[in-house]
């Protein structure tokens, strides 16, 4: 295993430790307002600075991009960290939420691992080496059609200005599969398409650190992501959609013509 992606486990292992053992003091939790429908909490923080320290003891000169504390240092290669992807799930005693950590090494992807502290789940991989949950090896799924599928969503609940388009897209997907979930966190959702629990996945306006990690995951697991033009410019519109080969293409083609100019990209 490479030392990052061990150094990177065993910090969202500790996160996830933070994470869990607050769950006792979850209704006494000082909760604040980011943005709209948007917060966070002392867990969030806590469990941030946890990864933090982790990485910046193994390797002080890497840059960190984190959710709640933004951009420290600058080179090559850059942590991004989702302390708690669910958050909102986490404050209702809602239990699916994970820990979200991707190393991107001049702008690319190398390592990510998404944890599930819950379930004690541990979804990792290196580009070139695959995927794996805890340690069997990952594979997006088969299906050829849309019919008879399982796949994830996310609502827009920042974005009240794209909740029309958004529910376009819904309208067309919906009625052509088994059914859909919205579960609350994004990187958990896009962890279980590489591991052939969900069919495929899209959703408006992400953030890298949410989808960093577990983009990489559904590449090593044999599948493909790409924003809503087809292309990979995800990472800036933070628009993404997700499956295997064919399904991929066809929850595009099904969510295309429901776009507005400013989601196409
Ligand atoms: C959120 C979750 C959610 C997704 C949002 C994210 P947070 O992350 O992943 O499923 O719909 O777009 O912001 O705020 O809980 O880390
Ligand atoms: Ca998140
Ligand atoms: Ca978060």
């Amino acid at each position: 295993m490479h030392p990052m992606l061990n150094i990177a486990i065993r910090a969202a292992r500790s996160a996830g430790n933070i994470i869990v053992r607050s769950l006792q003091h979850v209704d006494h939790l000082e909760i604040t307002t980011k943005g709209l429908n948007d917060f966070v909490t002392d867990v969030d923080r806590l469990a941030e600075q946890e990864i933090i320290n982790a990485v910046q003891k193994a390797y002080p000169d890497h840059a960190i991009l984190a959710e709640e504390s933004g951009v420290q240092g600058d080179s090559d290669t850059v942590w991004v960290i989702d302390p708690l992807d669910g958050t909102k799930n986490f404050l209702h005693g809602f239990p699916h939420y994970c820990v979200s950590i991707a190393i991107m090494v001049k702008g690319r992807i190398e390592h990510g691992v998404v944890y599930d502290p819950l379930r004690d789940e541990l979804f990792s991989a290196s580009r070139g080496d695959g995927a794996k949950l805890n340690d069997r090896r990952l594979r997006v799924t088969k299906r050829k059609e849309l019919a008879g599928g399982l796949f994830a969503t996310g609502f827009p609940f920042k974005y009240p200005q794209h909740l029309s388009a958004y529910m376009d897209t819904f309208n067309a997907v919906f009625p052509q599969v088994a059914d859909i979930r919205r579960t609350g966190s994004a990187a958990l959702d896009l962890a279980y398409v590489a591991a052939g629990r969900l069919d495929g996945y899209w959703e408006i306006g992400l953030e890298k650190w949410d989808l960093a990690a577990g983009v990489l995951l559904i590449e090593e697991a044999g599948g493909v992501v790409s924003d809503f033009t087809g292309g990979d410019n995800y990472y800036k519109s933070g628009n993404l959609v997700v499956g295997n080969l064919r399904l991929h293409k066809q929850i595009l083609d099904s969510i295309t013509p429901h776009l507005t100019d400013e989601l196409k990209k």
